[in-house]
């Protein structure tokens, strides 16, 4: 979900919080609200796309001299107009938008409800407007009031509030992300700094427990015993050029070739040329642990098996965990255990809680993101930035690329820094553009779009390639994928291979896993499955699959992020064809922070 807010630009309100949400539409868009504050409060809200909220404020007069808005994904209560943040008290006098879940919210509620209030949705939210309307009819002033009510809440909660009359936003946040911007009498609120860029570049990062005030002229925030504090203002290099499609038809494609950019930003001044060392000045004091464990959700679990089996080329034990599962049955881990959570937003409440039990078990942690200042920074012992910029298209494309390339950095700078990995990772944005320039995907792309289901394989650091081969396609295209080790599909999902299901193979390299992967193509050839390969070349191929899709030479570790690119260019291309929205799949989020 995403929150907006706006305070000192009385004429223009309800545009910059329309501007907003169309930045935030990313974050989650099943419904979006606005409630803007004068005398009184008026609220509009729409289920469905952010055009439907646009469509409606259009045939209204909506001013105020200060709003919050919401774009939501639903949690608690269908995506309704009445389910729609922002919510409301009987009065009508409060406007609460949230994000997260509040975990009490049945026994506020049954509470509340005994007091003679009643509720208009079945939103966990609501419960926050009601308590703080019995503290403002108590005579209660606006901020104490709200303060109290954010007092009562357990779980997460970002929450903006805007009381009818009162030319303020008051924001609490607990486990949910929640930043200012601030630009000279005005000041803007959301729960990523997109939302405003348009406006300012200057931001304030609200950490858990404090409460903010925004007024024009003035913000004041205090920790979680009340007392006033001093906040950083910290300025972030985005540009709303940055968070625009320059021209792509979509944010994924554009983000697709943003990729060799985003490359060279992360091997930027990390790597000593010559003296051939990676140097990682924000790991200073971090030395080579004697076991790893990866924690992380969708794209960025991918990159924690492509990490593992880098570390544990090393020596190093290293394993990889989907943090849901983590949290639910933590491994044993001791102080000799580096935890890395992977996560591209910094936000995913599933890695969160998975890095919170390994931590009170008492591992070192480090965090591999992409977000600056993000939850997941602040909780870490250490923190390696992927430097992708921004991401927009709800499928990861560019962050994946910049994970693995993070997580070479990493390796190399405890594993003494081998000469061809350097070299293959010096290369690897030239390299990348050249796919992006000669590689044609239409016919593989056209071939896997009319088919009901795929698969994709691959073995050895190809593996964790094929499963994001396999999630990317179908996260976009809504056609069943599925990836696999490349010895696996036999064990049983071979029985549903047939002509009709078209296998993407990824084999790089030429040693004996290569051939054995050869072994694996031939199996489903054998059963007439269409097979497309995309390879270096370094074994032959071409002369017994359907299609042979070729990416240049590289080292072994770096060839698979190059094999990655076509599989994304598969994916976009058939989704495409398809005429899917790209952009914002279906039931999906950008950023999950519920668990
Ligand atoms: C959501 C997104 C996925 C993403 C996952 C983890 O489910 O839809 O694309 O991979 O979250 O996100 P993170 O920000 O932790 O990398």
């Amino acid at each position: 979900c995403g929150i907006v807010g706006c305070v000192g630009r009385p004429d223009e309100t309800l545009d910059v919080l329309m501007t907003g949400l169309s930045n935030l539409e990313y974050r989650g868009y099943d419904s979006a609200g606005v409630a803007l504050s004068n005398e009184a409060l008026s609220v509009e809200k729409r289920a469905g796309e952010l055009s439907e909220l646009e469509n409606a404020v259009r045939t209204t007069s909506l001013h105020g001299n200060v709003g919050v808005g919401h774009t939501r994904w639903s949690t608690h209560g269908a995506p309704t107009d009445a389910n729609a943040h922002p919510h409301t008290d009987c009065s009508e006098r409060v406007g609460v938008v949230h994000n997260g879940i509040i975990e009490n919210y049945d026994v506020l509620k049954q509470e509340l409800q005994s007091r003679g209030h009643t509720f208009e949705s079945e939103t966990d939210t609501e419960v926050v407007a009601h308590l703080v309307e019995e503290r403002l009819e108590a005579g209660t002033d606006p901020e104490s009031a709200v303060r109290g009510a954010v007092d009562r809440l357990e779980g997460s909660y970002a929450v903006g509030v805007v009381v009818a009359g009162v030319d303020a936003i008051f924001a609490a946040r607990e486990d949910s992300p929640l930043v200012i911007g601030v630009a000279d009498d005005e000041f803007h609120l959301a729960s990523d700094v997109p939302a405003f860029l348009d406006y300012t570049d200057r931001v304030v990062y609200l950490d858990d427990g404090e409460f903010a005030t925004l007024r024009p002229g003035g913000l004041t925030v205090m920790d979680a015993e009340g007392v006033p504090i001093e906040k950083p203002i910290e300025t972030v290099d985005w540009d709303t050029e940055d968070t625009g499609k320059g021209g792509y038809d979509h944010y994924m494609l554009k983000e697709i070739h943003e990729q060799p950019h985003a490359i060279r930003q992360c091997l930027s001044g990390r790597v000593d040329e010559l003296h051939g060392r990676v140097e990682l000045e924000e790991l200073d004091g971090l030395s080579t642990p004697k076991r790893v464990q990866f924690i992380a959700c969708g794209t960025s679990y991918h990159a924690g098996l492509y990490a593992a089996h880098l570390f544990r080329e090393m020596g190093v034990p290293a394993q990889t965990f989907i943090a849901s599962e983590y949290a639910t049955s933590p491994p044993p881990v001791g102080e000799d255990e580096l935890v890395v959570a992977i996560t591209q937003s910094g936000e995913t409440a599933d890695t969160l809680s998975a890095l919170r039990e390994a931590k009170a078990r008492g591992a070192e942690t480090l965090a591999l993101t992409n977000v600056v200042g993000s939850s997941v920074t602040r909780e870490c012992d250490h923190t390696m930035y992927i430097r992708a910029g921004p991401e927009i298209g709800v499928a990861a494309s560019k962050t994946f690329t910049s994970q693995l390339v993070a997580v070479n950095l990493l390796v190399e700078a405890m594993n003494g820094n081998d000469a061809g990995v350097l070299t293959g990772l010096r290369d690897l944005a030239g390299d990348l553009q050249s796919v992006l320039d000669r590689v044609n995907v239409r016919s593989a792309a056209a071939q896997l779009a009319a088919a009901d289901r795929c698969f994709f394989v691959g073995r050895g650091l190809n593996h964790p390639v094929a499963l994001e081969g396999a999630l990317k396609f179908k996260e976009i295209t809504y056609v069943h994928a599925e990836g696999f080790p490349a010895g696996e599909l036999k064990h049983g999902s071979l029985a549903l291979v047939t002509e009709d299901t078209p296998v993407v193979a990824v084999l790089t390299g030429d040693d004996e896993e290569t051939r054995k992967t050869i072994g694996n193509i031939k199996e489903v050839e054998s059963r007439d499955a269409p097979v497309i390969a995309v390879t270096d070349g370094r074994v032959e191929v071409a002369s017994f699959v359907d299609e042979c899709i070729q990416i240049p030479e590289t080292h072994p570790h770096v060839a698979p992020l190059l094999a990655n690119v076509v599989l994304q260019l598969i994916a976009y291309r058939s989704a495409n064809l398809l005429g899917r929205s790209i952009d914002k799949p279906r039931n999906l989020a950008k950023s999950v922070t519920v668990e």
